[in-house]
């Protein structure tokens, strides 16, 4: 037809038709695209909010000293500890994480060592009495002043459950007298109130340890 027989709406409606196609092919193109693809270089989505850790470790515990004194966390209220859990038979890794235990206390002056309490908490309360954690625990290569907990299995499943420690009784041969216990090895700095501070994986050097000591003692003092 010529321009001359068109009709006034003519125009407007070719518009509006082209802009409805045009909007159809663009919906039709997203739907076969599927999702948009993930961007490399777009920033992370925000991670899921995560308790910071802190309430996790550590807690109440009631265990039997090597005085054969039954003890809790709360009779160690006011002084930080160092715990780790070992036993006196182990052979080697428990002696060096206790001997670790010491040089970095010895790196720090009498008056700030003497702050922390060092603490052995056995894994092995079939082998380990009071008696015998009393003998191991005055080592001259140990820590000064350190104190060795033990008490029945249940006492010493719920402190080590408390901790995240793992252990598990391996026997060799079948003999009850003869076997080991394979258990984490790390040394536990607890705050004043007896909450986690931070752990020394084992292998740490003793200087390291030393320095986050008196770098804890910094911001917690007595
Ligand atoms: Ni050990």
């Amino acid at each position: 037809m010529s321009f001359k027989t068109r009709p006034v709406w003519f125009i407007p409606v070719v518009a509006i038709s082209l802009a409805l196609l045009a909007a159809a092919v663009m919906v039709g193109a997203a739907l076969l695209r599927g999702p948009a693809p993930v961007d490399p270089n777009a920033p992370p989505a925000p991670a899921p909010v995560r308790s910071s850790g802190e309430a996790q470790v550590g807690g109440p515990f009631t265990l039997v000293n090597h005085r054969g004194e039954t003890v809790t966390d709360a009779d160690f209220a006011g002084r930080p500890m160092l715990i780790y859990f070992g036993f006196t038979y182990c052979p080697d890794v428990c002696p060096a994480s206790l001997q670790v235990m010491a040089a970095a206390l010895d790196q720090l002056t009498p008056e700030t060592r003497a702050q922390f309490q060092p603490i052995l908490i056995t894994v092995d309360p079939e082998r380990d009495t009071p008696e015998l954690l009393a003998q191991y625990v005055t080592a001259p290569a140990f820590p000064e002043n350190l104190t060795g907990l033990t008490g029945t299995l249940d006492q010493v499943r719920n402190a080590a459950r408390a901790y995240r420690v793992f252990f598990a009784r391996v026997d060799d041969d079948g003999l009850s007298s003869d076997y080991t216990v394979d258990h984490s090895s790390i040394i536990y700095l607890m705050d004043r109130e007896g909450r986690f501070v931070e752990i020394f994986p084992h292998g740490s050097a003793p200087s390291v340890i030393a320095a986050r000591l008196q770098a804890f003692l910094e911001t917690s003092p007595a």
